[in-house]
């Protein structure tokens, strides 16, 4: 069975916790308590959730500003799929989305090792972008 992508997908905490602590080594405790579904839900444009099988292996949120500008927080895959194609796909229906929304811009930031998948498979331009660390 293929693996399947759905826009505004269901999830629950705690299937999206366990992907996140595999994908990001070393959460946070704050984020290991997040409570996803009603900050996705209210907050965000949407979000994309692949499955395989009915087990969640790719999950990316869609931050946006109401108007013309969304951002990619949080793409993710499992460690057993990765390679595989679907970090492509959770960003091309990510985008297809946002354009859909009326947005005229998408971004992501990411280290240097990561420029091949965002730029390169991905299609992102390379661009300037600053940062604070506020804690
Ligand atoms: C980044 C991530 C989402 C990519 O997902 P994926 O399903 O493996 O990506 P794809 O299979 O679509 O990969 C497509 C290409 O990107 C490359 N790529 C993917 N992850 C990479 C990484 N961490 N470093 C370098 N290249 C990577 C693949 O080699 C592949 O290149 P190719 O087509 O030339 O062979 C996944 O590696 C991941 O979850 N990483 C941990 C979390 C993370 O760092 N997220 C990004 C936050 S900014």
């Amino acid at each position: 069975m293929p693996v399947t992508y759905e826009w505004r997908g269901p999830l629950s905490n705690a299937e999206v916790d366990r992907l996140h602590a595999e994908a990001f080594a070393a959460p946070t405790p704050a984020a290991t308590e997040r409570d996803w579904v009603p900050q996705l839900d209210q907050h965000s444009l949407g979000w994309v959730v692949a499955r395989d099988v009915g087990t969640l292996v790719g999950f990316v949120n869609v931050a946006w500003d109401g108007l013309a500008h969304a951002w990619l927080i949080d793409t993710m895959v499992s460690k057993a799929h990765r390679g595989t194609g679907i970090g492509r796909e959770l960003v091309q229906m990510a985008c297809h989305r946002a354009k859909e929304a009326g947005c005229q811009w998408l971004h992501a930031d990411y280290e240097d090792d990561l420029r091949h998948f965002y730029e390169d498979v991905c299609g992102f331009a390379p661009t300037h972008a600053g940062l604070i660390a506020l804690a």
